[in-house]
């Protein structure tokens, strides 16, 4: 234990298990399937606290939710206030001053010297089906090109989009049509190169029929893959060149993990769409399409939104977002986070074989565990041993990589320096273990 961490009981303790019993009897059982076995009571910054009393140093804010870190005080107070006048009307049927608010940000925020429109919806996968239903509608085409190793959700046709099958896609069919993976192109993963990408294209789908690509501009679920050198840049001329709309999907590596607001402003690449949702609104459910405002206003009113979409709470949440980032200099702390963790990895990986690749970019770092260096053979079940492990010794860490070999850092921009190093005092310790039950 350190000065951070705090545990009272083993992991999970008789309050957490007493909760197990009850979600075992009613609750459906693919949801019973959290990674922690501690049920929290509490989440300040970093930290999380259990019913039984235990602290936890989160690596995982949510699933890449908590930018802010739980509970900020202004996301907080700004909710109270919103829940005081009004919790819900429907934008389409009682506009609301909220709602524009976070599309003035986000529409000055994006990428892109022209006028952009922006639309509110519920959840990541709501704003990738409707980036792509925006899509097809404007170019009057049905394909949807999209990448090995992604994650775009888990509706039908975000679940098509999704690479991997088991537990997403398996007896789920059938799946959605006109969808075409193609290779993304990154380093530790040779595929093809870049230049050979368009050429392959051709060989799946006529060019002239696709009406989107959708890309995540740093990979997450697939294991924070950053993209070779011009990969980005020549999907865009691709796209250019075919009339084909270029979509980032940001959901998991955009509001500031990477340094940058949105990712793919480390590239000179600007999408026509972006999709965000995640940390937008601190865990609030709100995701978001900007978009070029002359492809928006082609679309017909009301064949796009939902009744709960830009929900005003999430609003009010999202736009104190967007303003403690500015405000805190969190792109700032994002990339000296990125300089913290990478520093320490670097060094890991010179002393543990298991270690095969230190990648991300900012806060968005992942580590990838392998059998062996030559054959990068993925070291899966090491991995579930360390992430275990940490949950035991009181660190939250996620995992990630489609054959479940890589840690990936979803931690709070709020987190401070000495809390992230208790929590990798414990991660490396662990990291240590699985090396030594690699090489004994
Ligand atoms: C890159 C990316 N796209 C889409 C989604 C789907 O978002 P949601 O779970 O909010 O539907 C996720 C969720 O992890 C994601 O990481």
């Amino acid at each position: 234990m350190g000065k951070f961490i705090s545990l009272k009981t083993a992991v999970p303790g008789p309050k957490s298990t007493e909760l197990a019993k009850r979600e075992a009897k009613v609750v459906a059982a693919p949801m019973c399937d959290a990674l922690s076995p501690a049920w929290i009571a509490e989440g300040h910054g970093a930290l999380v606290t259990d019913v039984d009393g235990n602290t936890f140093i989160d690596l995982t804010g949510g699933w890449g939710c908590m930018a802010v870190g739980h509970s900020h005080p202004r996301v907080v107070a700004a909710i109270k206030d919103q829940a005081d006048h009004y919790l819900h009307t429907d934008f389409t049927s009682v506009p609301y001053e909220p709602y524009i608010t976070v599309c003035e940000k986000l529409a000055k925020l994006a990428p892109g010297d022209f006028e952009k429109s922006v639309a509110l919806f519920n959840n990541g996968a709501e704003a990738i089906e409707n980036a792509v239903k925006i899509s097809r509608h404007v170019s009057g085409r049905n394909g949807v090109v999209v990448f090995d190793r992604a994650f775009h959700g888990r509706t039908l046709l975000t679940m098509t989009m999704t690479h991997k099958a088991k537990p997403y896609k398996a007896g789920f069919g059938p799946f959605a049509p006109d969808v075409y993976r193609m290779p993304f192109v990154t380093p530790y993963h040779p595929s093809i190169t870049v230049d050979q990408w368009e050429k392959l294209l051709t060989t799946y789908v006529d060019p002239s029929t696709v009406a989107c690509i959708v890309v995540e501009p740093i990979q997450g679920e697939g294991g924070f893959r950053v993209p070779s050198d011009g990969f980005l840049e020549m999907l865009e001329e691709v796209a250019h060149r075919y009339g084909i709309l270029l979509v980032a999907d940001e959901i998991q590596a955009g509001v500031g993990r990477t340094g940058k607001f949105f990712s793919i402003e480390h590239w000179n690449v600007v999408p026509d769409m972006i999709c965000t949702a995640k940390s937008l609104a601190a865990g609030m459910p709100l995701s978001a399409v900007i978009a070029r405002k002359d492809i928006m206003d082609r679309l017909p009113g009301s064949s796009i939104g939902g009744t709960y979409v830009g929900n005003p709470v999430a609003c009010r949440a999202a736009s104190e977002v967007i303003d403690i980032i500015r405000d805190e200099r969190l792109l700032e702390r994002a990339t000296a986070l990125g300089t913290l963790i990478r520093g320490r990895w670097n060094s890991w990986k010179e002393q543990y074989k298991i270690i095969g690749d230190v990648r991300g970019i900012g806060a968005m770092q992942a580590l990838e565990f392998v059998k062996d260096h030559a054959t990068r053979e993925p070291a899966t079940q090491l991995n579930g041993q360390i992430i275990r492990e940490c949950l035991h010794n009181g660190v939250l860490v996620a995992g990630s990589g489609i054959y479940g070999n890589c840690i990936r850092m979803l931690v709070s921009l709020e987190i401070t320096d000495d809390q992230i190093n208790e929590a990798f005092d414990v991660l490396e310790t662990a990291v240590a273990h699985a090396n030594q039950s690699l090489t004994s």
